[in-house]
């Protein structure tokens, strides 16, 4: 592990948190997620010039105040890789990749830890938002139902399963 990256929070009202990191805050947001019937399903955020200092995600179980996940940075994909051998030889849950995000490009891998928080190794590269007038990438219902990078599909738990757990939902 390198640092820090970034934490992805769930939360039922994606806009009034969206709104409330933009005008108490002042963080400026930098990809989202508008779905065809207005309603916003997802929304990355940052304070300085690094593309992301954290996420948040819809929560299909519309359960207020859950993590999704906390990421940590390597310094290489060749390093998630590895990440993914060893978590494999050592019996570590993968949810899902090595794959590439569609939203932001990172290199991920999503493992749970034995307290049931999921947790992501990435490499984010080195991408900056320089330019002052930088509008935000707003992705599509389509665009999202087309899976990540290179086409693997997001994988159902991923909008469900959250800690801490909702009582009776499968994966969550
Ligand atoms: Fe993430």
């Amino acid at each position: 592990m390198r640092r820090i990256d970034h934490f992805n929070g769930l939360a039922v009202d994606i806009k009034a948190n969206r709104e409330f990191f933009e005008n108490y805050l002042g963080f400026m947001l930098t990809e989202q997620i508008v779905l065809d019937d207005g309603s916003e399903a997802g929304m990355w955020m940052t304070a300085t010039n690094k593309s992301y200092d954290f996420a948040y995600t819809r929560d299909h179980t519309a359960t207020p105040g859950r993590l999704h996940h906390v990421t940590f940075a390597l310094d290489s994909r060749e390093d998630v890789l590895r990440a993914a051998d060893i978590f494999l030889e050592n019996g570590v849950f993968i949810e899902t990749g090595p794959h590439k995000h569609a939203i932001q490009q990172t290199f991920f891998l999503y493992v749970y830890e034995p307290g049931g928080n999921r947790v992501e190794v990435a490499c984010a590269g080195a991408r900056l938002v320089l330019a002052p007038d930088w509008k935000p990438i707003r992705w599509t219902e389509a665009e999202r139902k087309k899976g990540q990078a290179w086409g693997l599909q997001t994988i159902k738990s991923f909008h469900t399963h959250g800690t801490p757990p909702v009582p009776g939902v499968a994966d969550s």
